[in-house]
Order: structure tokens, then C-alpha cells, then sequence
């Protein structure tokens, strides 16, 4: 996820080409991925060497809010990238972005 991130976030900031069809092909993947990560901590079991916190399975109900979160604003990502306007996909970038973040800063921890 977090290449095609870097993919959509560098076309945005101007050091790689900007194109929309080649933008919505990496949104496109994003938002396969998101849904399967969803799943992975489905079995409440933690791997060796995994960041996730205890929390997700404490507090199953936020983590949920936070994956609902980041499946709309990567729904909103790709309507913006339909409707074209570059002002509207940057805002929305940065939007989708935060919501990795803020799922990050509550349920990951830290690099070792
Ligand atoms: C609902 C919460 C949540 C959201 C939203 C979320 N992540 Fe994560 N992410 C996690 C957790 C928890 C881990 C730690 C998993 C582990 O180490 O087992 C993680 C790990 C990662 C990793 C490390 C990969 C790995 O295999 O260890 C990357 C990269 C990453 N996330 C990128 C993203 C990007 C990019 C987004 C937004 C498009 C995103 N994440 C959205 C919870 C989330």
C-alpha cells in the first residue's frame, strides 16, 4: 500500500508525470489492498515481528471506524480522479493519507 501511496502522492507533487489514467490504476490496486489488509488481522492472532498494537483487538470497534474511514476516502480518491479537477484529487489525497496516518498513530507502533 504503501508504494502505491508513494506512486500517487509523487505524480501529485510533480516529480513524476501527472497521469489520471495511470493515477486511478494505482488507486485502483490501493483499494483492493486496503480491503484484503482488513482481513489479515481478522484472526486476532499476532505474528512475530508485527507492529499492530494490542489495541485492535482491544478495541475492535475504532479499528473498524478507522478501516471504514479509509475505504471511503479511497472511494472519494477514485471519484475525484473520475471527475478530473487536479484541486479536488489533491484534497483528497491528503485526506486518504491522514486516514493511514491516524490509524497508524493509534494502532501501529513504533519502528523498532
Ligand atoms: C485501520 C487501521 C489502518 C489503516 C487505515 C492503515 N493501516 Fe497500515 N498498518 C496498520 C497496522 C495495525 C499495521 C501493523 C501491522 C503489523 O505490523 O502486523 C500497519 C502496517 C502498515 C505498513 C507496514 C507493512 C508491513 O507489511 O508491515 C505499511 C507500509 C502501511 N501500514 C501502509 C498503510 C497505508 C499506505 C495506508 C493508507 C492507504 C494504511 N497503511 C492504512 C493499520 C492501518
Amino acid at each position: 500500500m504503501e508504494t502505491k501511496m508513494r506512486a500517487i502522492q509523487g505524480m501529485l507533487s510533480g516529480w513524476a508525470p501527472f497521469d489520471l489514467a495511470a493515477l486511478r490504476q494505482n488507486a485502483v490496486i490501493l483499494r483492493e489492498a486496503c480491503h484484503h489488509s482488513e482481513s489479515l488481522f481478522e484472526g486476532g492472532h499476532v505474528e512475530r515481528g508485527s507492529r499492530a498494537q494490542a489495541t485492535v483487538w482491544e478495541k475492535p470497534e475504532a479499528f473498524d471506524r478507522e478501516f471504514q474511514k479509509l475505504h471511503e476516502a479511497v472511494e472519494t480518491f477514485i471519484e475525484t480522479l473520475d471527475a478530473g479537477d487536479r484541486t479536488d484529487i489533491a484534497i483528497a489525497t491528503h485526506d486518504l493519507r491522514q486516514t493511514c496516518d491516524s490509524c497508524h498513530a493509534t494502532f501501529r507502533k513504533p519502528e523498532p
